[in-house]
């Protein structure tokens, strides 16, 4: 194993658990309450390279958050979608004059029908010709490490992500990460653990194992079952953040906390505050409505706190909301989330687009 791989394991080692990249959530906002948290690192939400390649001014209204990065986010890498390797170059090297980020990832893992229409994303996982000179253009463009993001194959007739990521790694690329499924099988079926394994084994980068996490018990156990260096996760992550945390406590030999009302709500409205510092109010109170859908369930009377945030549009109307939630189940010593009102939630609730 030569040098330079070694360092990039080692350096790997000590980023184990990782907010994966979604579309729409991982903005600055959402992945600064994640490293509140503790993830150890994250990737932003997927940059339509064609878009950012042309964008008239270096950093137009559309990319703003995307792009801020806060200072506690201790490790942070800019994600990129396109099939066009000049394009792919361009916007990796504007990327990088931004002097903001600490690697650029490649997507080659969206399945949503209208990204793989137009050879984009988990595409790329049958055109491995066009694979490749992505990943040599974005290579060549910048200094900064270069990592990938792919799924298993196209189906699992078509299993191209041991060779992709040998590929990756011949390339000097620093990592990849491997969500365990085939872009048949979009967001649902079985996470084929083994199968992360044998890219594991396919290759001396770093592999983060993806797919399927719902809590920090099954981080643990997923990143024993594939070998992985790390994990990156996703949607378990929106539900509950402080996932990184739990992780720890268990390594630990302790029991993670329960996440009464006032963290939950205190959590809330500092991402609503965050939002709203990047987006226009009503957008951003109104994006509020899936987090609150996600982190409330389970508290007493909130299908009603639920119902009237409908009717906000203002971070004062919502702030005002969740404090008469919080003062109300105070009054009622009801601070704690009850499971039996809680419905029944798995990560499918959650849909990749
Ligand atoms: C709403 C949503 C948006 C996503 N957007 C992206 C994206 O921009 N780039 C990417 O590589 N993967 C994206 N993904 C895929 C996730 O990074 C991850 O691979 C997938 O959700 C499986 O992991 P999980 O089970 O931990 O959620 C998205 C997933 C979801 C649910």
């Amino acid at each position: 194993m030569g040098a330079a791989v070694e360092k990039m394991n080692r350096d790997a080692i000590a980023r184990r658990f990782v907010l994966a990249p979604m579309d729409g959530m991982s903005r600055a906002s959402f992945r600064s309450v994640c490293f509140d948290y503790g993830a150890d690192g994250a990737t932003t939400e997927m940059i339509q390279s064609l878009a950012y390649g042309r964008a008239k001014k270096r950093m137009s209204a559309a990319f703003e958050e995307t792009l801020t990065r806060y200072p506690n986010e201790r490790w942070l890498a800019a994600q990129l979608i396109g099939s066009d390797p000049v394009a792919m170059a361009e916007s990796a090297r504007r990327l990088t004059a931004l002097n903001r980020f600490d690697a650029i990832d490649i997507n080659m893992g969206c399945p949503a029908r209208k990204v793989v229409g137009s050879g984009n994303g988990s595409a790329l996982l049958k055109d491995p010709g066009r694979a490749l000179a992505v990943m040599e253009a974005v290579r060549a463009a910048t200094l900064l490490p270069v990592q990938l993001k792919l799924r298993l194959g196209w189906d699992a007739a078509h299993i191209t992500a041991p060779q992709l990521a040998r590929a990756a790694e011949q390339l000097g690329f620093s990592a990849v990460t491997v969500h365990g499924r085939t872009r048949e099988q979009m967001y649902g079926g079985q996470v084929d653990a083994g199968a992360i394994r044998a890219v594991c084994e396919a290759t001396a980068l770093p592999v983060y194992a993806n797919g399927g996490v719902a809590c920090a018990r099954d981080a643990l156990r997923f990143l024993r079952d594939t070998g992985a260096a790390g994990v990156a996760i996703g949607r378990a992550a929106l539900k509950q953040p402080w996932i990184f945390e739990d992780i720890r406590c268990l390594e630990r030999g302790e029991t993670p906390r329960v996440r009464r009302a006032p963290e939950r709500i205190a959590l809330l409205t500092r991402l609503a505050a965050l939002a709203c510092g990047h987006r226009p109010e009503k957008v951003a109170v109104s994006e509020m409505r899936k987090f609150c859908g996600w982190m409330l369930p389970g508290f007493s009377g909130a299908e009603d706190v639920l119902r009237r945030l409908n009717g906000v549009d203002t971070l004062d109307g919502f702030n005002r909301l969740m404090d008469d939630y919080l003062d109300r189940l105070a009054r009622q010593n009801d601070l704690d989330p009850h499971s039996e009102l809680a419905p029944t939630q798995t990560l499918d609730t959650v849909r990749g687009r």
